[in-house]
């Protein structure tokens, strides 16, 4: 570890927190100091339940009240219904401390739209082995379950684990979509897996595959730990997005592999605290956060990080989107560390989103977006526009730092577009990011100066200089 750089570095940032406020140069340092220090625990699950051995699962359990919803008369031929079977299991399981309500392997479970409520006794364990299927036909659906399939709702300590399907069987839902054909009505299609209302639960292993609509919504709920999940649809299912998370903090979703029809995960209003950590995603449409200010509407999403990813074959890869004529704010991401393979918009912060069969007139309003950093994001890129910030006149986008970028063309030249953005980039940023405008100060020229000095002497004697930090 290079110590003078690290030293001066952090002597910086405590100049910036506590001296001299007014100025930009301790502004753009302290904003600096904050985003690489951004972090989201991961995963610390109970070891009890992590590496509890369910292979060697028998009547032996060590003291878990086995819930199988084999007793409860689920013929598991993916022909019968088994609703009832899965919902007097559940009634079962989550009145009792120590449940394991059991899926069990190679067997195909046809379930209806079904609510599953908690609170539920301590230390309850979803194992799902076997296949989960949705009943296929869109008009038979029950109306009142218009955008759910399976949703768990306040639970706290659950987890979900297994190898496992959950298969949503959307293919009739996606020929029903107004995306797939404009005479067909607009309306929601359900999820395929909800986690509403809850706490410290844990999803982790199973498989999530053609859902109606999206895969996995995380709503109203802190504390998610997801890992190991693999989401697979086709790249042109209609709105499949992975994982969505709304109105929850302190989620991370980590080491799993999304290929969808579109946003592999995305990150809406009310989330704060969320980490993502070694992504697979493509096809699908990237990483998003947003869309936000819909309607008129306040967003807010703060402190996001994404630490390694690999995208391939994706319509964007790191992505924020807003629309015009909403409030609120997307503060403090950090996206890091990713390698992107014909990606069409690899870097792309979109203030006028819309998705909506008529356009949309730009407002005086938006969502203010700011204190956004790209740094270790190579690759190649389709479209010519490798980096794009397209911010809002009326609000324009601040603080936004690419630091070691190299995203390369497939068919040769590639440029950045800015529209409104301030910002700076330091290392190597290809294509250059000089459409970015900085304050009319030198302060943070000052700024960069310094920041490109002091990493060009952290990186000659150690590359993880920052991550010591
Ligand atoms: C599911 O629910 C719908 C609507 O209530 C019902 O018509 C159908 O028979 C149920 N079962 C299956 C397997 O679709
Ligand atoms: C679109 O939907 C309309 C009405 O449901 C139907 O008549 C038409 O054949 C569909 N078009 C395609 C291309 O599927
Ligand atoms: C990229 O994704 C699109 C959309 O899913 C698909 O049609 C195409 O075949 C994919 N290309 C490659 C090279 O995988
Ligand atoms: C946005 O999130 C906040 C906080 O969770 C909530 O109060 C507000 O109603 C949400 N707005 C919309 C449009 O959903
Ligand atoms: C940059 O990101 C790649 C993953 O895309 C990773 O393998 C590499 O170690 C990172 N480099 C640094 C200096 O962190
Ligand atoms: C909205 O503003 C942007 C940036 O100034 C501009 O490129 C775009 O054409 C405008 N859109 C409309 C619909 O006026």
């Amino acid at each position: 570890m290079n110590k003078p750089f690290v030293v001066s570095l952090f002597a910086l940032l405590m100049v910036a927190s506590y001296g001299a406020p007014g100025s930009t140069m301790y502004r753009e340092l302290d904003i600096l100091g904050k985003l690489e220090n951004l972090d989201v625990p991961e995963d610390e699950i109970d070891d009890d339940v992590t590496f509890f051995d369910f292979s060697s699962f028998t009547s032996q359990y060590s003291g878990k009240n086995l819930v199988n919803v084999d007793s409860f008369g689920a013929a598991g031929d993916g022909v019968a219904d088994d609703t009832q079977a899965f919902i007097g299991a559940w009634t079962m399981a989550c009145s009792a401390t120590n449940s394991v309500l059991l899926v069990p392997q190679g067997r195909r479970y046809l379930v209806n739209a079904t609510k599953f409520d908690g609170p539920c006794q301590e230390k309850l364990i979803i194992q799902i082995d076997g296949t989960i299927v949705a009943p296929d036909e869109p008009s038979e659906w029950d109306p009142k379950f218009q955008r759910v399939w399976l949703q768990f709702s306040k639970l706290q300590g659950t987890v979900f684990q297994g190898n496992g399907v959950i298969d949503g069987s959307g293919t009739k839902w996606w020929a029903a979509s107004c995306k797939k054909n404009k005479s067909n009505p607009c309306v929601g299609a359900p999820t395929a897996l909800t986690i509403y209302s809850s706490s410290n639960v844990y999803v982790r292993g199973i498989t999530i595959r053609n859902s109606q609509q999206m895969h996995l919504i995380i709503a109203r709920s802190n504390t998610v730990r997801i890992s190991r999940v693999m989401v697979t649809s086709p790249g042109d299912s209609p709105n499949t997005d992975g994982i969505h998370i709304t109105a929850s903090t302190d989620v991370v979703v980590q080491d799993s592999k999304i290929s969808t029809g579109d946003d592999c995960v995305s990150i809406v209003n009310g989330s704060s605290k969320i980490k993502m950590k070694r992504l697979y995603c493509g096809p699908g449409h990237g990483i998003s956060i947003g869309s936000l200010g819909q309607g008129h509407s306040t967003g807010t999403v703060s402190a996001v990080v994404l630490d390694t990813a690999y995208l391939k074959n994706t319509t964007n890869g790191l992505r924020i989107k807003t629309w015009q004529g909403g409030n609120g704010y997307v503060k403090g991401v950090r996206f890091e560390n990713v390698k992107m393979q014909d990606v069409a918009n690899p870097i792309i912060i979109d203030q006028f989103y819309c998705d909506s069969p008529s356009t949309c007139q730009n407002q005086t309003s938006a969502v203010h977006i700011s204190e956004i950093m790209y740094r270790n994001i190579t690759g190649t890129t389709k479209s010519s526009k490798a980096i794009k910030f397209a911010c809002s006149d009326a609000v324009p986008c601040n603080h936004i730092v690419l630091n070691n970028v190299n995203l390369e063309g497939n068919d040769g030249k590639v440029e950045a577009y800015c529209n409104s953005a301030e910002g700076f980039g330091y290392g190597m940023v290809h294509p250059s990011a000089d459409c970015l405008y900085s304050h009319d100060d030198k302060g943070l020229d000052q700024t960069r100066q310094y920041v490109a000095e002091a990493v060009v002497v952290g990186e000659e004697t150690d590359q993880n200089a920052h991550d010591e930090l």
